[in-house]
């Protein structure tokens, strides 16, 4: 069934209030899961679910076992809360998916602890870059293969990695589905030529690293960590393709 854009907007919009929400709690001295645990209550009394709890994906993953994704520093994406402490200068990435009446919202940022380095501000910033400029070159026609190239322009002007195992994906009465939205160049991928249209729901996400890009997955089934231990950024929305643009659902 093709999902609503009211009911899309309701999602998107609950999400990015959680990131609100949560930015109030983000200090040192706190623990990834006492923010989890933050975003369920705030979820919850919002009528909503998160998707990630229990989520997995093809059965292929064991399911995942918190609310949100909390990944620090060289942890890359999918960092399972837990009694990891903050400290100062650590950079994190929280990642929140809810459903809103079968609806979903997906949308992660970057926080810091007190001040960031210059290092991660300037990862961020360029991972921010890259998301936002890719955003706004949505309409009915954009490609794939648009998206890619502007991505990978954009890094290689700043001497960063985008992180190629990691990439955007259609969304609404569903999580995560076709087309996979990259932020990289590669010709041989399926939705390469996908072309955009109207009322189409996807999320970019990019995700890069001051390092050499490999990474490795920790014998949790999720945690992504990069193998050089250099750190990464994630910016998300999720957004809706319009008759002549789009639309950020989770501002
Ligand atoms: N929110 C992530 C995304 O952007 C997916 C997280 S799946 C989870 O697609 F199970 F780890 F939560
Ligand atoms: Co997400
Ligand atoms: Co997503």
């Amino acid at each position: 069934m093709a999902p609503s854009l009211e009911k899309m907007r309701i999602a998107g919009h609950l999400a990015a209030r959680t990131l609100d929400h949560l930015s109030n709690f983000i200090q040192a001295g706190v623990t990834t899961d006492f923010l989890d645990q933050k975003a369920y209550d705030f979820i919850h009394d919002n009528g909503a679910i998160s998707a990630c709890y229990q989520y997995t994906s093809k059965g292929t993953m064991p399911p995942y076992p918190k609310h949100t994704c909390i990944s620090v520093n060289h942890v890359v994406c999918h960092g399972i809360p837990g009694d990891k402490v903050l400290k100062k200068g650590d950079s994190l990435n929280i990642d929140v998916t809810v459903i809103v009446d079968g609806h979903h919202g997906d949308t992660s940022r970057m926080f810091f602890v007190d001040k960031p380095s210059i290092k991660h501000k300037r990862l961020s910033d360029v991972t921010y870059e890259i998301m936002m400029r890719s955003i706004e070159i949505l309409k009915p026609g954009t490609t794939v293969a648009d998206i890619g190239r502007l991505g990978y322009e954009i890094s290689k002007k700043y001497n960063l990695k985008v992180l190629d195992q990691f990439c955007g994906h259609g969304i609404g009465t569903i999580f995560h589905q076709a087309p996979s939205v990259v932020n990289f160049i590669d010709e041989t991928l399926p939705d390469w030529n996908h072309v955009f249209q109207e009322g189409d729901f996807l999320t970019i996400e990019p995700i890069l690293t001051t390092g050499k890009g490999r990474v490795k997955l920790m014998p949790d089934g999720w945690t992504i960590v990069t193998c050089d231990r250099e750190p990464a950024a994630q910016w998300e929305h999720t957004i809706a393709v319009t008759n002549n643009g789009f639309e950020i659902m989770t501002l």
